[in-house]
């Protein structure tokens, strides 16, 4: 097992880059399986999540090529539309291959998915929205088994689903008829990929509007797709800068994809200046405050940054209410956090009271997901003394060689084997 040692209280300074959205990566590597042609996707970081649905595609018979930083997928060769338990119950994201083949090959396998144990997570949005296209399925020993061919369809989304629009799109893009999407997700991940498959030759309208038009077409075609840059990546760095009081260029970052994010950073009088290579933060003058957050789907605050928000206002000024709306159960980082020193009362379930404490002391802790994990190396950051973060495999699954980034910016931070 790994972990992160961190000796606290070093302030941030130069130059990160900001790799490509994983949560762009994964749908766009499950939508090459909608074409023969090779599809090549740049801008990739090799996440453990990257890799993990890498084996699952190639366990399909998707040829997959990597260089040092893109990737080719080509789908010419499907000899299986068995997704894996082996694979799937690693990680969610795989699960989105479900859609892709069900369109193309007009059935598919899936096992039920995993995933950071964030929240129950169910898959009925997806199965609703392709029993609507004229799937039938039936779940059975931890599968899904989907049968087509589809057909074109209005659906409409009761609740928004990141997951659910790409696999409604996927499939629909290359479903004979017209389908009507209410209510999806307008996460800039999902219109990278909506982008990409514009490229491939797909026909939507409404693009980042709360009505999705999507006309069916037979065939789809390869393309060449920059991934957006990682905004909770950006949104890491931003919060390292403003609790270590540093100043930090984020190469390739862009600031209009976490507006959220940076309203509540200016509270804390972090300044951004955005140019056309990158991100600069300043926060050399924060001053961290109390600021109410309540976590929602695009464009507002990401349940993805409230692990690194909460780690923030534990050190702010003043009490500052956290409201998670998006998974019941992502609070877990939170006891960790109290281990070192933080002052936090649970008003429910779904909301803590944070009040802000001078300092924080460094000890060793347990990261139970991906960024609870990360909340508690940014809390490492500013703890007087070592911090020890265990169990980083969680951390490992959506930042690329987090360490050397942050030791490149002045950090203490080494990665150690331990027992
Ligand atoms: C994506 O997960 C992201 N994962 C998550 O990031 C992110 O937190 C989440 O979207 C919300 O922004 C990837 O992109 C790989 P959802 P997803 O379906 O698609 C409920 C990270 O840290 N729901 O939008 O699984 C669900 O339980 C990860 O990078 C249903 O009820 O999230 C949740 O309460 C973690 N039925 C809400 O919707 C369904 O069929 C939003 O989940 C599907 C979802």
């Amino acid at each position: 097992m790994q972990a992160f040692k961190i000796q606290g209280q070093n302030r941030l300074f130069g130059t990160v880059d900001i790799h490509g959205a994983k949560n762009a990566i994964l749908p766009i590597m499950a939508a090459a399986l909608l074409t023969d042609k090779p599809i090549r996707i740049e801008n990739i970081s090799f996440l453990s999540d990257v890799s993990i649905l890498s084996q699952l595609l190639q366990s399909l018979g998707m040829k997959i090529h990597n260089e040092t930083d893109a990737i080719t997928l080509q789908a010419d060769n499907i000899t299986s539309t068995h997704a894996d338990y082996d694979f799937v119950s690693k990680m969610r994201g795989s699960f989105w291959v479900l859609g892709p083949l069900l369109a193309r090959f007009h059935e598919a396998e899936v096992s039920l998915p995993g995933g950071c144990a964030i929240g129950t997570r169910p898959v009925d949005l997806y199965l609703s929205a392709l029993t609507e296209m004229g799937a039938e399925i039936s779940v059975e020993n931890g599968y899904v088994r989907a049968k087509g061919p589809l057909h074109g369809a209005e659906i409409f989304f009761p609740k928004i689903s990141v997951g659910a629009t790409h696999n409604t799109i996927m499939a629909a893009v290359l479903t004979p008829g017209q389908t009507i999407i209410h209510n999806p997700a307008l996460e800039p991940e999902v219109i990278d990929l909506i982008e990409m498959l514009i490229k491939m030759g797909a026909k939507i309208e409404g693009v980042g509007t709360k009505t999705l038009i999507i006309t069916g077409v037979k065939k789809l075609t390869g393309c060449h797709h920059k991934i957006i840059p990682d905004r909770i990546e950006t949104a890491t760095f931003a919060v390292a800068a403003a609790m270590t009081r540093g100043r930090i260029y984020l190469k390739g970052a862009r600031m209009d994809l976490m507006d959220a994010v940076v309203d509540v950073l200016r509270i804390n009088h972090v300044i951004f200046e955005q140019d056309d290579n990158g991100l600069l933060v300043d926060a050399t003058h924060a001053q961290l405050t109390s600021t109410p957050i309540t976590t929602c789907e695009y464009p507002g605050f990401p349940t993805d940054c409230q692990a690194l928000i909460t780690s923030l206002l534990a050190i702010a000024n003043g009490e500052s209410i956290v409201e998670e709306r998006i998974f019941e159960n992502r609070f877990m980082h939170i006891p960790e956090l109290q281990r070192m020193g933080a002052h936090v009362r649970n008003v429910n379930n779904s909301t803590i009271i944070l009040s802000g404490v001078s300092e924080l002391s460094g000890t060793t802790v347990m990261a139970s997901d991906l960024r609870g994990g990360v909340g508690l190396v940014l809390a490492g950051l500013v703890a007087k003394g070592q911090t020890i973060v265990k169990r980083i495999y969680h951390i490992d699954r959506g930042y690329y060689k987090l360490e050397a980034k942050l030791s490149g910016l002045g950090a203490v931070i080494e990665r150690i084997d331990i027992d």
